[in-house]
């Protein structure tokens, strides 16, 4: 009797404890829970997709330390960004690489200090742990503490993103491999699936909500080297990885990014024809109520709210409506602003504090980070529009973090 009681404890631990509710779907606009209810994303975008391709600040700080700090905040998600090179080391270059090797890869001599740095700071970690398994724990203690996770192929190559000439703009881009994104796609879906083995579920990811297909498409500088940049590639493209990640993982959202740095999804909410007669239905999917669309926002020299507001709404976000043809649910997953000074009080940050939460849309927010590993080959790069200082032991600007609080507390409400 005891044993299962247990055995429904370590089985169901959601009906006991509220979370995790998985898996989610998408009904209208709505994001709803595996009960019914609501869920809005108030998070914050935590990098693992530049050189190194491990989540960045472990070697300042414990991940259980990272994730408390989001935690303080009431946040409920983390976009978890990763690139598809590592899993094509995984799947073309004998596995995946461990975290020692992937530092004095990307940082050279210096790498084995930081790697040091990362076993004091994470002693669960060792010779032996690889890249993926750093996500995996990161993804653990996000269980641990309460908060769902959700991944973003955020570039091909691992590096900084994004620019027009760094070779990952576009399918068929100098390192933009579209059978290789869309493969490193279904290998996540199903690495972070759950399993109907109930007391092996903790080397799943039981709080895994989401995916994101692509950040940031934009127009390569380099002609010729890329399939035609428009409505319909994308369309194809998106539709065939949207497909696949499906079938390795019934249960998760799709996040559908747009066009111009995801600055735009404009024919999607009114079904326009996207070239050539095609149109984007979301009824015609299988899997309709696992579609949301994502958006990000840079105007940050903006001086007019009410022209941000209708940009957005135009740009995508009248998805959110009720007179869309598509009607769907909207994520700003990314827009970000200097911490070091009073930017959280300017008019972009004033305005996006105030228009997102008054559409009841999910927001995360770039980023977490004080510093990175490296970043467009400067080492221990600082990290100004991060939410921590440099060493990722406490938040850099007090001022900016109670504008933030603001906006979660809006969101919340
Ligand atoms: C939750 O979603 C439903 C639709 O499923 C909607 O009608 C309702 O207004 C939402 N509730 C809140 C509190 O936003
Ligand atoms: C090394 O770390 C990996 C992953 O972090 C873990 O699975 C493994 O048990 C550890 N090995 C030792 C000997 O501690
Ligand atoms: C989920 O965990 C089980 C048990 O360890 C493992 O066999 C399975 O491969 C994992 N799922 C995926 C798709 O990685």
């Amino acid at each position: 009797m005891h044993h299962l009681v247990l055995l429904f404890i370590l089985t169901y631990p959601s009906l006991l404890f509220g979370f995790p509710s998985v898996p989610f779907k998408s009904s209208k606009r709505w994001v709803v829970d595996s009960t019914g209810t609501n869920f809005t994303y108030i998070g914050v975008n935590w990098p693992g997709a530049a050189d190194v391709m491990i989540p960045e600040g472990l070697q300042y700080a414990s991940i259980r330390s990272i994730v408390s700090k989001i935690k303080s905040l009431k946040m409920n998600v983390i976009r978890l960004t990763f690139a598809i090179e590592m899993v094509d080391d995984i799947k073309d270059n004998g596995g995946d690489v461990t975290i020692q090797q992937a530092f004095s890869k990307a940082l050279g001599s210096k790498g084995d200090a930081v790697y040091q740095q990362v076993l004091k700071s994470n002693p669960q970690f060792n010779a032996s742990t690889t890249r993926l398994q750093v996500f995996d724990a990161v993804a653990a203690e996000c269980a641990n503490q309460g908060i769902y996770v959700h991944l973003d192929n955020h570039m091909s190559k691992g590096a900084w993103c994004c620019s027009t000439n760094d070779g990952n703009a576009w399918f068929g881009d100098t390192y933009f491999n579209a059978d290789k994104w869309k493969r490193g796609l279904q290998y996540m879906a199903e690495h972070v699936s759950l399993t109907d083995f109930p007391l092996l579920q903790t080397k799943n990811w039981s709080n895994m909500i989401s995916i994101g297909l692509r950040n940031e498409f934009r127009k390569p500088e380099k002609a010729g080297s890329s399939q035609a940049y428009n409505w319909q590639i994308w369309y194809s493209q998106m539709v065939a990885a949207a497909d696949l990640v499906n079938a390795a993982n019934p249960d998760i959202l799709i996040f559908l990014s747009g066009l111009d740095f995801d600055t735009t999804l404009s024919p999607i909410p009114g079904a326009s024809d996207l070239g050539g007669g095609k149109k984007f239905q979301r009824a015609s999917f299988k899997y309709a109520d696992k579609l949301v669309l994502e958006l990000h926002n840079y105007q940050n020299s903006a001086t007019s709210c009410d022209s941000m507001k209708s940009g957005l709404w135009n740009n995508g976000f009248k998805a959110l409506d009720a007179s869309a043809i598509n009607q769907m649910p909207v994520v700003l997953t990314e827009f970000g602003y200097q911490q070091t000074d009073s930017s959280y009080n300017g008019v972009y940050a004033s305005c996006l504090r105030k228009i997102v939460p008054e559409w009841d849309a999910g927001w995360t927010i770039w980023v977490l980070a004080g510093s990175y590993y490296i970043r467009s080959g400067t080492q221990d790069y600082e990290e100004t529009w991060g939410l921590m200082n440099h060493k990722w032991t406490d938040w850099r600007s007090a001022n900016a973090i109670k504008g933030l609080q603001e906006m979660i507390d809006a969101s919340l409400g």
